[in-house]
């Protein structure tokens, strides 16, 4: 299995849909896919059409044992999704009680990491959509994964965001090995505006080694998308958000090849 987080300490940036639209193209190239969805407010579970207030099991429940995970618990919360080749590991508002607890103290940081262990062998992939806070369910989505995607708004603000989240990595790499390899991913990019084409330069001058070079357009068929609880490859195989995500997924397999040579 190979494991790849989504993160960035901002809202509303393109977390969500690049999680589901990149597993949504492994798995139409055959692959495997689980997708776990840490973020209390559950987008990616609503996308798939589960309620994440009503659930009564979600990732809440790999939290309860003093960082151990029961033997067997991560298959019995698997939820079925639009796509047979992906399976969803929900979330549920109570996650939201984790998530700002200090990571150090509980002792929780390796759950997730603990679970997937678990699915090892039924997966190619898993794909972790993180909350935009720093606490103890960020740290476990960095703690799990080889690869790390930042999707960046294309909007000014959005460059101080990144220098959180890449502060982030810098405190997290401390405890790895090795450190996380990172792609900075420009989202909801619009050639039309200032902003977008003013942030695409900001963003290739101030980390040149980890830009990815290309861009995620604004494209509403990826929100036609997510209205229908479909993965944008499944409900739209040739719009412009598609296609720029094969590019993206593409640049990330690339990049995945790189760590194994170098690990
Ligand atoms: N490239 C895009 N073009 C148009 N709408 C988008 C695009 N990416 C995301 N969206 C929409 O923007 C909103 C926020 O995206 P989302 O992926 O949920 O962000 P996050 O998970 O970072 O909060 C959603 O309504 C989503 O459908
Ligand atoms: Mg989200």
């Amino acid at each position: 299995m190979r494991v790849w987080a989504v993160a960035n300490q901002k809202g509303g940036v393109g977390k969500t849909t690049t999680s589901i639209a990149l597993a949504g193209l492994l798995a139409e190239a055959g692959k495997r896919v689980v997708v776990v969805d840490l973020d209390p407010h559950g987008s990616m579970t609503s996308y798939f059409g589960h309620n994440p207030d009503a659930l009564e099991h979600s990732c809440y429940d790999l939290f309860l044992n003093k960082g151990q995970v029961p033997q067997g618990l991560p298959g019995q919360l698997l939820l079925p999704t639009s796509d047979d080749k992906i399976a969803l590991l929900p979330s549920s508002t109570a996650l939201a009680t984790l998530e700002r607890q200090s990571p150090g103290q509980s002792g929780l940081g390796l759950v997730i990491a603990k679970t997937l262990a678990q699915l090892w062998q039924d997966f190619d992939y898993a794909i972790i959509d993180s909350p935009p806070l720093l606490g103890v369910l960020m740290v476990n989505a960095l703690a799990a994964s080889q690869q790390l995607v930042i999707p960046v708004q294309t909007e000014y603000l959005a460059v101080k965001g990144l220098e959180r989240m890449v502060g982030t990595l810098a405190m997290i790499n401390r405890s790895r090995k090795q450190p996380l390899p990172f792609s900075i991913v420009p989202t909801l990019f619009d050639r039309r505006t200032q902003a977008s084409m003013g942030t695409l330069r900001v963003l290739k001058d101030a980390y040149p080694e980890h830009i990815w070079q290309g861009y995620i357009p604004v494209d509403t068929r990826l929100r036609d998308a997510s209205s229908k609880g479909q993965t944008p490859s499944q409900f739209d195989a040739k719009s412009r958000g598609v296609v720029a995500y094969r590019h993206l997924l593409k640049h990330l397999l690339a990049q995945q090849l790189v760590a194994q040579q170098v690990a």
